[in-house]
């Protein structure tokens, strides 16, 4: 990986690091497209929202915040209602989600702290600032951005959670061959006259073991799995951090041995400009690479719902009945208060799409609030 470190485009980087090196490890590949600190996509503006590369839930409006808010204070009542209640949002971006759930004032949050932790530093310099939360009433929630999990000190009462991360994340590949699971790694072609720029492709690697015993004989050759080591590793970190709480992990999920039956391009895309983008070895830099998760790969433990069924659950029926009622009263006066009532109906729709958003899944590890030492 020393090429990395040298000046220079990072597409020339990485040819360089390859040459030195030999082929690069999947993860590492994933992992420079995404965050080089220069020209990977999401150092260099990429994200979510309708101006931007794709659409997730805290995007579509703030009902999606809404909901969370209530989940938020449904863990706070559970654990009696503690003061300097901590919610830890990763992934944050511009702070979207942020700003939705403050804006529906939370009790939980009343004396609280709201942190949100994103590692693009393009993204943090867009993000709300206490000053600059128009309407919240900021006055008792401490808000505060950090880089990472690990800038944080441990949360004796609270919630972490994230909206689309760990599809993010950087992640390795595997290719069943001949009964056994091998390395996918990137090369780079040579540059000749024709093909000046060279490119990259896939080769293979050596045998690996597979994260679960998956079993490479009896999958199709060319099956291939997903490696999500610092997916279970963030869900890790972030479990350490909450002495009482839950952790709250937002994604589009699939397990190990049902990714090995699929087609690898349908659970591992690219995206760019709301479009679905090209190979993952293409233009480095230029487009979103993202893999589904495969939950079995998590630490245990998980409470497993849909993202329909979550947000029933928290009582999105009655905040659409209530933006119905308000937009009924003040449909006649067309300001932004009416107009935002009414959109709770489309978002609602959109938010429970079994086909889309609705059929994402959501994983939340709950912390006990009680020490086990003080049981009988
Ligand atoms: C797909 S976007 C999701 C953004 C937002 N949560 C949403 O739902 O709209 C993933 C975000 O995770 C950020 N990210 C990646 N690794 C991270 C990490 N270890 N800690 C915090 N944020 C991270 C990326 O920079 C990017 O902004």
């Amino acid at each position: 990986m020393d090429g990395l470190l040298s000046d220079g485009p990072l597409s020339a980087r990485l040819a360089g690091s390859i040459r030195a090196d030999g082929p690069m490890a999947y993860d590492a590949w994933v992992e420079a497209c995404l965050y080089d600190p220069d020209e990977g996509f999401y150092a260099s503006g990429g994200s979510a929202g309708r101006r931007g590369d794709f659409l997730t839930s805290p995007e579509v409006g703030p009902l999606f915040g809404a909901v969370l808010a209530r989940w938020m204070d449904a863990r706070w009542e559970e654990l009696g209602r503690p003061a300097g209640f901590t919610v830890v949002e990763a992934a944050a971006g511009t702070g979207t989600l942020a700003r939705a759930v403050l804006a529906a004032q939370p009790a939980c949050l009343a004396g609280g702290r709201y942190v949100m932790v994103e590692r693009s530093a393009a993204l943090r310099a867009a993000q709300p600032t206490d000053e600059t939360l128009p309407g919240v009433d900021q006055s008792s929630v401490e808000l505060s951005s950090v880089a990472d999990l690990e800038d944080l000190t441990p949360v004796p009462h609270g919630v972490v959670l994230a909206n689309e991360l760990l599809d993010n994340l950087a992640f390795g590949l595997l290719e069943a061959v001949d009964g056994r699971w091998h390395e996918v790694c990137v090369d780079a072609r040579p540059a000749g006259p024709a093909e000046p720029a060279g490119g990259f492709h896939e080769v293979l690697g050596g045998a690996a073991d597979p994260p679960l015993p998956v079993d490479a004989a009896t999958c199709p050759p060319g099956s291939r799995i997903p490696v999500q080591t610092a997916a279970a590793d963030w869900v890790d970190a972030a479990l350490r951090l909450l002495g009482a709480g839950s952790a709250l992990i937002v994604d589009y999920a699939s397990t190990t041995p049902v990714m090995a039956a699929r087609p690898p391009e349908e659970w591992l895309r690219t995206y760019r400009g709301h479009e679905r983008g090209s190979a993952p070895t293409d233009a480095p830099g230029t487009q979103d690479v993202t893999v589904e998760v495969a939950v079995d790969q998590l630490p245990d433990g998980a409470l497993i719902s849909t993202q329909a069924d979550f947000l029933n659950g928290h009582g999105i029926a009655d905040l659409v009945d209530e933006g119905r009622r308000l937009w009924e009263e003040r449909a006649h006066l067309g300001d932004l208060t009416a107009l935002r009532a009414r959109s709770r109906v489309t978002e609602s729709e959109a938010l429970l799409d079994p086909s889309g958003l609705g059929g994402f899944t959501f994983l939340q590890w709950t912390r006990p609030s009680v020490p086990m030492s003080t049981h009988e």
